[in-house]
């Protein structure tokens, strides 16, 4: 972090740990696709708070659900089942795809959660398979045992050592994968498009690919949706797109659209021998808001049709991408799926995000080449023809 944004942190800041790096701006209110801040200065949000706010700012529908939720019951824990958690995960097993689900309170944990039942589907099985195979420069979160299929040294070399029994394959790459597959691989973790890594979609041969591996290997494959599911790609979740179902998926984010809420998802086959009671647990996970959310969000996806709208919206985006690259010098590729992209820059990511925030437009990076586009899915036309200006006036500044 440099002198001017350290000291803006302690002036700012001083009551926190400094572990973000964040915009030097207090937002004080959203509504639709923009967030204002305190100043009342108006900013398109092309961050969706890391993919979270899939409906945008204030939707009232989930509101006026959450509010009827906090007059009832706030918390329960897991010593009784509730209607809430019932609507939730028979609507989210439905858009999935998958048999079985366990609600947590982030994406984390819900990979933590994957890692945990596939671990015990090895021991369940008495195979004597328990390491995992997971891909150079994924991200999967910041707990311990997500951190260990992380595939980024910089997140994790100060924490090590880490989970024993973890391997890195070149994404998108089946020969990589397949040299490191061993009689001891219980699972291969991916996301099948890598997000904090770059906007990086995996290919449809690596995908097949990986799960006829695991296939005839009797290896669970865990596909980390949180930030490429619940319609982003166009597809409820991605694996859709692929037509090759996980063993074990894992999502978070846009299911709750800001109520902190995750979950990961088994097939039957995996769930049969995995965990069992006093296995695993969560005071919160599962609670009665976060699950009101969840029901109330995927009703306004199907109710909207979102990932049919993402699949139109996004062919406009990657037009209108496509000609600001042949327009604009300093854009040189275009990457990603759905409305999860990329615009590869020649200018420093950094100074090209604040420049864009300078013109009222909210965008992070992808890797240190690129510009990452996540706005909610609710975007219309004028929203992305509104983007491409702001974006082409902070690139030339
Ligand atoms: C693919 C993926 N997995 C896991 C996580 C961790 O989620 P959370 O920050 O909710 O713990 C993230 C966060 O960005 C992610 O992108």
């Amino acid at each position: 972090m440099e002198n001017k944004e350290k000291q803006y942190m302690e002036e700012t800041q001083s009551h926190l740990v400094h572990t973000y790096n964040p915009f030097p701006i207090v937002v004080k209110k959203g509504e639709g696709v923009y967030l204002y801040d305190e100043e009342g200065n108006k900013y398109l949000d092309f961050t969706s708070g890391y993919a979270v706010s899939s409906l945008g700012y204030g939707n009232k529908e989930l509101n006026k659900k959450l509010k009827a939720q906090i007059d009832n019951i706030l918390h329960t824990s897991n010593l009784f089942y509730h209607t809430a958690q019932k609507e939730a995960a028979e609507r989210l097993l439905k858009l999935c795809g998958m048999d079985r689900l366990f609600f947590t309170n982030s994406g984390g944990e819900a990979v933590e959660g994957a890692l945990k039942a596939a671990r015990k589907y090895g021991f369940e099985k008495k195979s004597g398979r328990y390491e995992f195979i997971a891909m150079k420069e994924s991200f999967h979160g910041r707990s311990f045992g997500a951190l260990s299929v992380t595939g980024h040294d910089a997140y994790r070399t100060p924490f090590e050592p880490l989970l024993a029994g973890v391997k890195f394959a070149a994404f998108n790459d089946l020969d990589s994968v397949r040299a490191l597959v061993n009689e001891k691989t219980l699972a291969i973790i991916f996301e099948p498009v890598q997000g904090e890594g770059g906007v990086y979609p995996a290919k449809e041969e690596f995908v097949k690919g990986i799960r006829k591996l695991c296939d005839e290997n009797d290896i669970l494959m865990i596909c980390d949706e949180v930030q490429c599911g619940m319609g982003r790609t166009g597809n409820y979740f991605a694996w859709q797109g692929y037509k090759a179902r996980p063993d074990i998926l894992t999502m978070a984010k846009a299911i709750g659209n800001g109520i902190p809420v995750g979950a990961f998802a088994l097939t039957e086959k995996v769930a049969k021998y995995s965990l069992s009671p006093g296995d695993h647990g969560s005071t919160y996970g599962g609670g009665p808001l976060a699950c009101t959310a969840v029901s109330a969000v995927a009703k306004i996806f199907e109710k909207k049709n979102l990932p049919d709208h993402v699949k139109e919206i996004s062919v406009y985006l990657e037009e209108k991408l496509d000609k600001l690259k042949e327009e604009c010098p300093f854009v040189t590729g275009r990457r990603g799926v759905g409305l999860l992209q990329a615009v590869k820059i020649t200018k420093q990511v950094k100074e090209t995000t604040m420049r864009a925030l300078g013109e009222g437009l909210l965008v992070i990076g992808a890797g240190d080449d690129a510009i990452r586009l996540i706005p909610p899915l609710v975007i219309e036309k004028e929203h992305v023809d509104e983007m491409i200006e702001k974006l082409k006036k902070a690139l030339e500044a």
